[in-house]
């Protein structure tokens, strides 16, 4: 990035307490509490609000235009309104929005999923990335009879009970680091859950090891969020991934991998990217499409547990919208373009990005960086490699200036989440990634001129 800053145009207005963005916020307030439905984009003073959508770009009801490197919270891997995955999702419209029956987009999209993904052997659809982790947890503990669970720090697998643990926690009640504490990251859980989920420190074998020696026959499943953006998207140690398929077959716990977001980085995930072979597969967002989606899928042993004619430890399931015909059709349109050239773009768009938002912070002295693998990045306020969720700076300070970055971000054209996640889409050119590193120089320099 060695060109002029260009003088972006501001797209402040969300900003002013007259805008349309500020009395659309007000008339929120008053009926949904804190004004959203989605905790993870709230953000003071307003969030902007989204009135339309094209590519890479997202315009706000002030008429603001933004490159969109939030692409619902990773959901849209192509952008907004791509005129395939449109054209697939208004042919269904057509036919019909929702059934009882079981339609042909729900089959064609499990036979896809299987074709890509070797671990996968059946697929059963859900209406969210949270449905699908308490639907794979529900498996594991009908597969092996027992209750307990084990995930990894900082690991964010949605808003199921069992799952809502350490994903918040902080020096002050994290404990010891290679014995995390199980901490609640949401009030109104059960007791219970603090006893039935062991927390695991990511990349650290032998406490994994420790851990699971004294743990591991009361566990039914351990949970792994690959590139958890809440730790950084810290990638796995050499080894480690071995390390815990082994261990986990050697206790016969069940090795979920949630691939609600990281499935964006290959045909077959993050799991193919490090060659790990999950029991069972969680998966979300892009495979819908943009539209509601949750999928587990795996053994087909394990899978079978779902099958009404199977009897004995049957797996209830239920779901008005679950396999519904229009986030199929969406999700098949979806997947269809992913061929090898677009991974292909979209891994070099994601390097480009990268790479430049690093080369903006060392050249104006910041200590933050760009992190991630494929089409996903973070910004993470620290320059120090990240290994596990404890690496990422909790502190004050550091969220201080997330915030205030991600508000000058805004003020200068792009979108990220508010704490970093952020990706590129397939509808994005080496110019729109360079228009957004323009962004972060002006955000930087805003930040740094207080
Ligand atoms: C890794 C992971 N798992 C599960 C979920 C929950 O998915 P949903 O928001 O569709 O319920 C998310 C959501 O961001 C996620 O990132």
């Amino acid at each position: 990035m060695n060109q002029p800053i260009l003088p972006l145009a501001r797209t402040a207005r969300f900003l002013d307490p007259g805008s349309r963005t500020a009395q659309l916020h007000a008339q929120a307030e008053r009926r949904i509490p804190g004004a959203t439905s989605r905790l993870h984009y709230y953000f003071k003073p307003r969030p902007i609000y989204a009135q339309s959508g094209a590519g890479c770009r997202l315009t706000d009801v002030d008429g603001d235009t933004r490159i969109d490197c939030l692409n619902n919270m990773t959901a849209l891997i192509h952008g907004h309104a791509d005129p395939d995955v449109t054209a697939a999702i208004v042919a269904q419209v057509g036919r019909g929005v929702s059934f009882s029956e079981p339609s042909q987009p729900e089959v064609e999209l499990a036979a896809l999923l299987a074709e890509r993904l070797p671990s996968v052997e059946q697929v059963h659809f859900r209406s969210s990335g949270t449905e699908a982790v308490m639907m794979a947890v529900k498996l594991a503990r009908a597969h092996t009879g027992r209750t307990r669970i084990a995930k990894f720090e900082g690991g964010y697998h949605g808003y199921y009970d069992y799952v809502q643990v350490s994903f918040t926690s902080s020096p002050a009640n994290w404990g010891d680091a290679a014995n995390p504490a199980s901490v609640p990251s949401s009030t109104g859980l059960s007791p219970a859950v603090r006893d039935e989920v062991l927390v695991l420190p990511f990349n650290d074998r032998d406490g994994v090891e420790r851990l699971l020696a004294e743990h591991g026959d009361s566990l039914a499943a351990v949970l792994w969020e690959p590139l958890s953006n809440r730790s950084g998207m810290a990638a796995p140690a050499p080894g480690f991934l071995d390390f815990l398929r082994e261990i986990t077959t050697r206790h016969g716990i069940v090795l979920i991998a949630d691939e609600v977001i990281a499935y964006r980085v290959g045909p077959s995930g993050a799991q193919g990217l490090y060659g790990l072979v999950p029991d069972l597969s969680t998966f979300g967002k892009i495979v819908g499409g943009g539209l509601p989606m949750g999928v587990v899928g795996g053994r087909a042993d394990i899978m079978r547990l779902l099958d009404p004619a199977v009897g004995g430890r049957r797996v209830m399931s239920g779901g008005t919208h679950s396999g519904n015909p229009l986030s199929a059709a969406a999700g098949l349109a979806t997947l269809r373009k992913l061929t090898p050239d677009a991974y292909a773009h979209l891994a070099a768009m994601g390097r480009r990005m990268r790479e430049g938002i690093n080369a903006v912070f060392r050249a104006a002295g910041v200590a933050a960086s760009a992190t991630g693998e494929g089409s996903l990045f973070q910004v993470v306020p620290t320059d120090r490699p990240i290994g596990n969720y404890r690496d990422v700076p909790q502190d004050a300070a550091a969220m201080a200036w997330m915030d205030v970055l991600h508000r000058e971000l805004l003020c200068a054209g792009v979108i990220i989440s508010s704490r970093g996640l952020s990706c590129v889409s397939s509808a994005m050119s080496p110019a729109d990634v360079d228009e957004v590193l323009h962004g972060f120089e002006r955000a930087v320099d805003a930040v740094r001129r207080g």
